[in-house]
């Protein structure tokens, strides 16, 4: 086993860490700018390391920081080795992790291992000639005709999944934007370096990465170049290595896809140790527009078991548009009718808006939603600004709208720079409902009853048990469609989640017959609700209100 260097060192070994932890998925550039420049660096996110430590996580996700063009948002990189200036230095980044180490908080960063920015050195190499030695590094053709079943991803931009390179005179492949060529791994090169990489960060002591775009790694005339076995055998690959070097770290697979196909992405336990639950997210939006369970019931009962130490992850929002390629069409007409109002909410096969303009900025509603994401099955990942409320800003072009700055304070910068508003890297939320005068970390800390101060009890009370993250759930199928109820059981512990989605109160009756004789205990306060007897289990509960109860036996 590789020594420890010093970052890791402060944080125990602990394999399956990621079951347990609450992530706080971030942009560095968003977060805080600690030199007056406009743009967020690592220097501030360590003097806000403490907000994300009080508010409960326990892992942070960050968005690409690495050199960039940033055409698309750094997800185009141009250096896996190094740190967008812009963001700070290498040094900068090291301080970063030990201090989050020191925080208890473990790091996960992203790896876009699908495709490079085109002007990383190696396709800046591979395209000076057909015969560079670089050159089959990246994916090439005389026509753009081959693999014609791939769909294309960001369909309000590109036409084809292939791009004509002028200079060396053939079409490469990219399935993303064309400046994004795809690494071509069926070239054992590629994979060697691409584990350079992961080792590089590893041996600085990052937790885990996320893996940017992993259903699209190898292509195949004649298939949809997505979740080929191929593209398995190459993660299979990276995963063994990695289990023979860094024993506790972890591999978070980013597959938009079907669970059932998500499923192979755990293979054994010997590929990813987590993937996002990708279906289930526009489910629970539906669900509770529907105000009916069947939406998440049904995405429940159709997502296979995963091998013990695997967990997915669950979101409810992120710095991308609420996708919708995982629902019917049908379901996705539904989701644009009732969420877009306004077509310039749209983009791709999605929606950009941020969680609580979704819901028309109700507490009670951005509430049930979160208590939701924290009882379901999996890790929750809470998106930067959603723990206040933040809006979003749908006229910004492509995601930008939900990039917006971090809003620490009423100021005109959102206390998120010293710099003049105008040099921001992009103007914080000024609408009347949203802007940082309304909605902002600073009053939120001066109140016990803010969406923050919620949201840190809702944390604290997820904590109280394992239940919620390595539990097992089964639903309950009362009578009233309206209330969606799941029992979540470890071992001999016992919660019982109970949620009104619907906009006014409602009875429930519950068959609890099998937890005879147990006394539900409310988690967030603590009352005790009358003993369960043989008859139903009477309940109401109010609009979009939600209960978790400990049942125990006494
Ligand atoms: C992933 C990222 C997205 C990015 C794309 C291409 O889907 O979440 O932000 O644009 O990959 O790298």
């Amino acid at each position: 086993m590789e020594k420890p260097t010093p970052e890791t060192a402060a944080l125990p070994v602990e394999p399956l860490w990621y079951k347990d932890a609450i992530i706080y998925q971030l942009h560095v550039r968003s977060f805080y700018d600690s030199n007056a420049d406009g743009v967020g660096d690592f220097r501030g996110l360590v003097q806000k390391l403490d907000y994300i430590q009080e508010l409960g996580a326990t892992a942070l996700w960050l968005l690409p920081f690495y050199p960039s063009p940033l055409r698309d948002d750094g997800y185009d990189i141009a250096d896996y080795t190094n740190v967008n200036p812009a963001y700070g230095t290498l040094d900068d980044f090291k301080t970063f992790l030990t201090e989050a180490h020191r925080r208890k908080l473990r790091v996960i960063t992203e790896l876009v291992l699908n495709h490079t920015s085109d002007q990383h050195s190696w396709f800046r190499e591979a395209r000076r000639s057909q015969n560079d030695p670089r050159r089959h590094w990246y994916v090439w053709s005389d026509t753009d005709e081959e693999y014609r079943d791939a769909r294309i991803i960001f369909t309000d931009t590109e036409m084809s999944n292939w791009a004509w390179d002028p200079v060396s005179k053939q079409y490469y492949w990219h399935r993303f934007f064309s400046h994004q060529p795809d690494l071509n791994y069926d070239n054992s090169e590629v994979r060697e370096a691409v584990w350079e990489v992961m080792k590089f960060w590893l041996e600085m002591g990052v937790d885990g990465f996320r893996l940017d775009a992993v259903p699209y790694l190898v292509e195949r005339e004649g298939t949809n170049c997505e979740n080929l076995p191929e593209t398995h055998a190459v993660l299979q690959f990276l995963r063994q290595r990695l289990d023979e070097h860094y024993p506790d770290r972890m591999f978070l697979a980013e597959a938009n896809q079907w669970p059932s196909d998500v499923l192979a992405y755990f293979s054994n336990g010997d590929e990813c140790h987590m993937a996002f639950h990708f279906p289930l997210m526009p489910r629970i939006f539906m669900a509770v527009k529907l105000e009916d369970r069947k939406p998440i019931v049904e995405i429940q009962e159709h997502t296979p078991a995963i091998p013990d130490a695997c967990q997915w992850a669950i979101f409810l929002r992120n710095h991308d548009e609420l996708t919708l390629e995982m629902v019917t069409d049908e379901e996705r007409d539904y989701m644009y009718d009732a969420y877009t109002t306004d077509p310039a909410m749209r983009l791709n096969v999605g929606i950009r808006r941020r969680l609580a303009p979704l819901l028309d900025g109700d507490r009670k509603r951005i509430e049930l939603m979160n208590g939701l994401l924290m009882s379901l099955p999996g890790t929750p990942i809470i998106y930067y600004g959603d723990e206040i409320g933040m809006g979003d800003n749908i006229f910004l072009g492509d995601r930008n709208g939900v990039r917006t700055p971090m809003q620490w304070t009423g100021g005109w910068t959102a206390g998120f720079s010293r710099s003049d508003p105008e040099r921001l890297y992009s103007p914080p939320v000024s609408n009347e409902l949203y802007n940082p005068k309304i909605v902002n970390v600073d009053s939120q800390s001066r109140s016990e009853h803010s969406l923050l101060a919620w949201t840190k009890r809702l944390i604290r009370t997820r904590k109280l048990s394992r239940v919620f993250s390595r539990g097992k759930m089964e639903f309950l199928s009362p009578a009233n469609h309206r209330v969606l109820a799941y029992v979540r059981t470890l071992g001999n512990e016992t919660v019982l989640v109970v949620n009104n989605l619907a906009s006014c109160a409602q009875a429930v009756e519950l068959d609890l017959r099998r937890f005879k004789g147990a006394i539900p205990t409310e988690m967030s306060g603590g009352s005790v609700f009358p003993r369960i007897g043989e008859l139903p289990y009477l309940l109401t509960v109010g609009s979009y209100q939600f209960y978790w109860f400990r049942l125990r036996r006494l």
